[in-house]
């Protein structure tokens, strides 16, 4: 046994596969660089929905139900008083989220589809003191968060980044959010509770949380030049640098390479700070050197969040907002799995070993 569950298989999905050794990740039976050219995230909902839902439905079908659904939950945006507003955003969407009913049924999954898609933009922009944006039911989700952010249509280029982050992310395994989402679906309790868990899963700077932090490292490091030794003396300090290492992978995360991918049009096009790029490109080569050399017998690699915090930078979120993008994307993963679980109808219960004293004998 194991603190961390290592190798412990859990569940049987039919969902996603990631092959840490390969460095692969297959969503559905289809590989992550297939997946992310020209998709949205209409598109892989509906391939990780399928067939777990009361009914089927296509790519455009669910484009304009869920944009019906994000004007529907914008009401709920009224509820954001001053001590909401002034939570953490992934903290004040995940009260927000707490507001919708708890259900099984598709009409939930739609809402908890678009929620944090509108709850988001909303907070980041009412804690600005702004006035939140009502969703536009013409838009596709991706350009819609947008929108609602900014206040702007974005450009094609802005559009198709986010949809290859909302794709990239979508579902990975049986990681720390969507167990929990599995656990909490395994006891029966809505979908809005598993998404719920899953959310507060993610937070932590071990799983979701680190994408943020990683703009923090880059700003402290500040050049290419001092790359090297600011990495040095952080690992000296007993500290993990952001973005790297994986429990999974022992190779590159495939998703840093489509997000980086993702990330090439906006540099071409001049819509990302040039320096910013060189100055990562600079901390990933020494980051790579560094490691090999002080964890000889650990692969560590980049992993999904140091692209991340690139591209969504990018993209104009601020970085403690981060997590919540990626709740986003992660939401249909957790509903699938939710889903899954729900079907399969065995509840979730480990054992421990007890190592704690004995009774005193009478
Ligand atoms: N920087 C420096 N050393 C590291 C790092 C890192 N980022 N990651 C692991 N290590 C080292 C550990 O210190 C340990 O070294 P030791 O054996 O000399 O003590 C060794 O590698 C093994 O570490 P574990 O804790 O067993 O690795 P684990 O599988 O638990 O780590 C984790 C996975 C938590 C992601 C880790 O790599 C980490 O903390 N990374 C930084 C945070 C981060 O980027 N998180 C996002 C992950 S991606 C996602 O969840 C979406």
């Amino acid at each position: 046994m194991t603190n961390g569950l290592e190798d412990v298989i859990a569940a049987e999905t039919q969902l996603s596969d990631v092959d840490g050794e390969a460095g692969r990740l297959i969503i559905r039976g289809v590989s992550l660089d297939h997946l992310v050219a020209d998709g949205t995230y209409e598109g892989v909902a509906v391939l990780l929905l399928d067939g777990l839902m009361e009914r089927s439905f296509d790519e455009a079908e669910l484009r304009g139900w869920l944009a019906k659904a994000r004007t529907g939950v914008f009401d709920h945006i009224k509820a954001a008083d001053a001590a909401l507003l002034a939570l953490p955003p992934v903290d004040a969407m995940r009260a927000l989220i707490a507001r919708l009913p708890d259900g099984e049924d598709f009409d939930t999954a739609l809402s908890l589809l678009a929620a944090p898609a509108v709850f988001l933009p909303a907070v980041l922009r009412m804690q600005r003191g702004k006035k939140p944006i009502a969703p536009d039911a013409s838009l596709p989700q991706a350009a819609d968060i947008l929108r609602m952010l900014t206040g702007k249509l974005p450009s094609r280029e802005q559009t198709a980044a986010l949809d290859a982050y909302l794709v990239t992310i979508s579902d990975h395994g049986l990681n720390a959010s969507t167990f929990a989402s599995r656990v909490i679906a395994s006891t029966q309790a809505g979908l809005t509770s598993s998404v719920l868990a899953a959310l507060s899963a993610l937070k932590g700077p071990l799983h979701g949380g680190a994408p943020g932090p990683v703009l923090d490292m880059l700003d402290a490091i500040g050049t290419a030049e001092n790359a090297y030794p600011w990495l040095g003396e952080a690992l000296d300090r007993g500290e993990r640098l952001m973005g790297f290492g994986h429990r999974i992978y022992r190779v590159r995360d495939p998703r840093a390479d489509a997000l980086k991918g993702a990330l090439k049009p906006l540099i071409s096009t001049g819509q990302v700070n040039r320096a910013r790029s060189a100055l990562a490109e600079a901390v990933e080569a020494a980051a790579l050197s560094i490691l090999k050399a002080r964890k000889p017998n650990r692969p560590l690699d980049v992993n999904v969040e140091f692209y991340t915090a690139l591209l969504l930078e990018a993209l104009g979120f601020p970085r403690q907002a981060f997590t919540g993008v990626f709740a986003i994307g992660r939401t249909v993963g957790w509903l699938a799995h939710a889903r899954e679980q729900a079907l399969d109808d065995r509840l979730i219960r480990p054992r421990s070993v007890y190592i704690g004293p004995l009774p005193a004998a009478a």
